[in-house]
């Protein structure tokens, strides 16, 4: 069996641990694994497909980003770009393993309604992939969030200051939420739960007036400026596929400046963004990566299609692409008031 492998949307810690399991896998049954270069687009424009061999995935359990090369592609635009994928998978494959965030399992559902042999893998720094417990990346990008927050809480203690950490999260909470709970951030806000301006002063001056020096707030780039009371900015671009530039509202720049006329305290500002993606996955991240890769693999030779495996209370299962394409996991209210029991 010829199957194609591709990483589409944002990159993550993790995904060559997948790509190496399903290669791993298919080797040892005999199947060939056709690397497909930048998600979508190499299904889509000229068929960017080259066969894998272990040379290829020899060292890379620990290796960052991908060895495929990822792109946030719009398969409407210009218009056709569905067919044409359904094309090179009838031309070229016999099956397709798309791993990816839920744009990329909206695509893959849509192509199994269509009949077309797809296993989905799930991946997501965000964490917020419908159905599934586990996201490829998540775990690395906590551990981003944490260890850069043990680094500022010393600094901001050393200078009585407030820093404001702004993490990765478009629609969803779970990298500021898990991150800002083992870092032991002073407040979290997150979109799922977001706090007024005056109420985040007040968290702030009551923290000073208790004697604390200093405080950390760590905040989601996607957290709506206007409960801050801001506004939307026509910087705000994107379409949902392409991805909106969310850093560049500067979310975590307003909200300090906030702070600072309205608190007066000395504030400072950290945007963590794409440091939170790269370099190597944590163990937790590859061991996941792997099962969830070895499983996408399981589900192939098995014809199970139109599928993707998640993880659910610490196992892995087979779910419908449907269960996971649309919509978000959000961050449940039990967990974010237990972040909140530590400020
Ligand atoms: O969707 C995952 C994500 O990491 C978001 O948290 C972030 O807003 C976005 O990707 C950044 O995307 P890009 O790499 O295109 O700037």
């Amino acid at each position: 069996m010829r199957i194609g492998v591709l990483t589409a949307g944002g990159d993550a810690p993790g995904l060559n641990a997948a790509i190496r399991a399903i290669c791993q896998m298919s080797f040892r049954h005999g199947d060939r694994v056709i690397g497909i270069s930048n998600g979508w687009e190499g299904l889509a424009k000229e068929f960017a497909g080259r066969e894998l061999t272990s040379a290829d995935i020899a060292g890379i359990v620990g290796l960052g980003g991908t060895i495929l090369g990822t792109a946030r592609y719009d398969l409407d635009n210009p218009p056709g770009g569905r067919e044409k994928v359904i094309a090179s998978i009838e031309s070229h494959l016999d099956a397709v393993v798309a791993i990816g965030g839920d744009g990329t399992q909206r695509i893959s559902h849509w192509l199994a309604d269509r009949d077309v042999p797809v296993v989905g893998v799930p991946k997501t720094l965000d964490n917020d992939l419908l159905g599934t417990d586990y996201c490829i990346g998540f775990d690395t990008a906590v551990s981003i969030v944490t260890e850069s927050l043990d680094r500022l809480y010393t600094t901001a203690a050393s200078h009585h200051r407030v820093m404001v950490v702004e993490t990765m999260g478009r629609s969803t909470g779970w990298v500021a939420a898990m991150g800002g709970l083992a870092g032991g951030a002073d407040l979290v806000v997150i979109p799922e739960f977001p706090f007024t301006m005056d109420e985040i002063i007040s968290h702030l001056v009551e923290r000073r007036a208790a004697g604390y020096g200093f405080s950390i707030v760590v905040i989601a780039e996607g957290v709506n400026l206007e409960t801050l009371g801001g506004h939307e900015t026509s910087e705000i671009s994107g379409d949902g596929i392409r991805g909106t530039r969310l850093a560049t509202r500067g979310v975590g720049q307003f909200l300090a400046k906030r702070i600072d006329e309205h608190g007066g305290f000395e504030v400072r500002t950290t945007v963590l963004g794409h440091l939170q993606r790269g370099g190597s996955p944590t163990a937790y991240d590859r061991i996941w990566a792997t099962r969830v890769g070895v499983a996408a693999y399981e589900a192939v030779a098995a014809g199970d299609f139109g599928t993707i495996p998640v993880v659910r209370g610490g196992e892995i299962e087979l779910a419908p692409l449907s269960s996971v394409s649309h919509g978000q996991r959000h961050v449940p209210r039990e967990l974010y008031e237990l972040c909140q029991a530590f400020f």
